[in-house]
């Protein structure tokens, strides 16, 4: 069922989002004006190649870059109708111990080696709202209980195990039990798979998905792969060098794809039936610190004229909740 249909209720917007890094150079910068929306219910994707921003826009939802490393020249991120920028330590806080969980990019990174797997997920549930007021016994049932979500076989044996007596797979559904443990409306999931073998990367996959559809969480969803997004997501938002250049329901953005970037990257996917790849996008992200001062794929686009290189195109809603950011569509 599409969820965008049936659920209006907003949970996340971020409009026109500047973020620059401070870099010994100066300031390289990397966002250039993010708007993406998450309803209630919905599964969003953000798809885009390497360095494109999709983990910075979804950091600063959470305030974890350390401060002295960015500026935010503009921009706002309501999260329930406040300004998760404007907040105060503690209120953002609450959001992260309550309200949403992220899944990182690297799970080696995100588990501390020093500690069982039982000891971190028990301080999961212990600084959560959910284990507030809980013994020891019942906050061991919802860590066991989490395990067995995700499909890891003899939860109270994995309990006791350290981090690198697990497998790659395993400590990813790890990951993905940590951040489902406890209820939140919604999850972040920032490539949960990427390091995997393509059977492992389906399975956590589809632990994910079964997860929020039966809590009815919001899920953000980061990939590299337009494929994966097609099967798990409501929505996608294309990601390109720091701004969201298309926009819409899934099965649109396949349909009637209007971005020359969207296009390509369609492009680039191999076929199965043979033939390799088509023709993909010739070039490289460019560089933050001198970014483009038109359109930034501009000098990758084989639509690109004099006016794309000048002004930067704004993402403009062209009817049916899908919006594109180009001169040319
Ligand atoms: N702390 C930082 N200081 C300076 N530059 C940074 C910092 N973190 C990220 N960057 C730069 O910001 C750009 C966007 O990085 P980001 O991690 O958001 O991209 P991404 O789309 O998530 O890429 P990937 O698909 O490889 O995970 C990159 O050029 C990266 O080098
Ligand atoms: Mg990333």
């Amino acid at each position: 069922m599409n969820k965008i249909a049936t659920a209006e209720e907003t949970i996340l917007e971020i409009k026109d989002l500047k973020l620059w890094y401070k870099v010994y150079k100066g300031y390289s910068k990397v966002l250039d004006g993010v708007n993406l929306t998450v309803r209630k219910g919905e599964k969003v994707g953000i798809v885009g190649e390497a360095g494109c921003g999709k983990t910075t826009t979804v950091k600063s939802i959470l305030g974890i870059i350390p401060e002295k490393q960015y500026l935010i020249p503009g921009g706002e991120i309501f999260y329930k109708g406040k300004d998760v920028l404007t907040m105060s330590e503690k209120q953002i806080n609450e959001i992260r111990s309550g309200e949403i969980s992220m899944i990182y990019q690297e799970p080696s990174a995100a588990l501390n080696p020093v500690f069982t797997i039982g000891q971190q997920m028990m301080d999961v549930v212990r600084f959560s709202a959910q284990g507030k007021g809980k013994d020891k016994k019942e906050r061991k049932k919802m860590v066991l209980q989490a395990i067995q979500d995700v499909f890891i076989p003899d939860p109270e044996r994995i309990f006791h195990f350290y981090p690198n007596q697990l497998s790659g797979g395993m400590k990813q559904r790890i990951c993905i039990a940590m951040a489902i443990m406890t209820q939140r409306d919604l999850m972040i999931a920032d490539e949960p798979g990427t390091a995997l073998d393509v059977t492992i990367q389906d399975q956590v996959h589809k632990t994910l998905n079964s997860l929020v559809e039966k809590r009815n969480m919001s899920l953000i969803m980061i990939t590299h792969s337009l494929g994966v997004a097609r099967e798990l997501t409501d929505s996608i938002n294309v990601m390109y060098a720091g701004n969201v250049v298309e926009s819409a329901i899934t099965s649109e953005v396949f349909k009637h794809t209007l971005h020359p970037y969207t296009k390509g990257l369609m492009e680039a996917v191999p076929r199965l039936a043979g033939g390799g790849i088509q023709s993909g996008i010739y070039g490289s992200i460019p560089d933050y610190l001198y970014p483009p001062r038109g359109c930034r794929f501009a000098p990758r686009c084989p639509r690109a004229t004099k006016e794309c290189t000048e002004k930067k195109p704004e993402l403009i809603d062209v009817g049916d909740r899908h919006k594109a950011a180009c001169f040319h569509i």
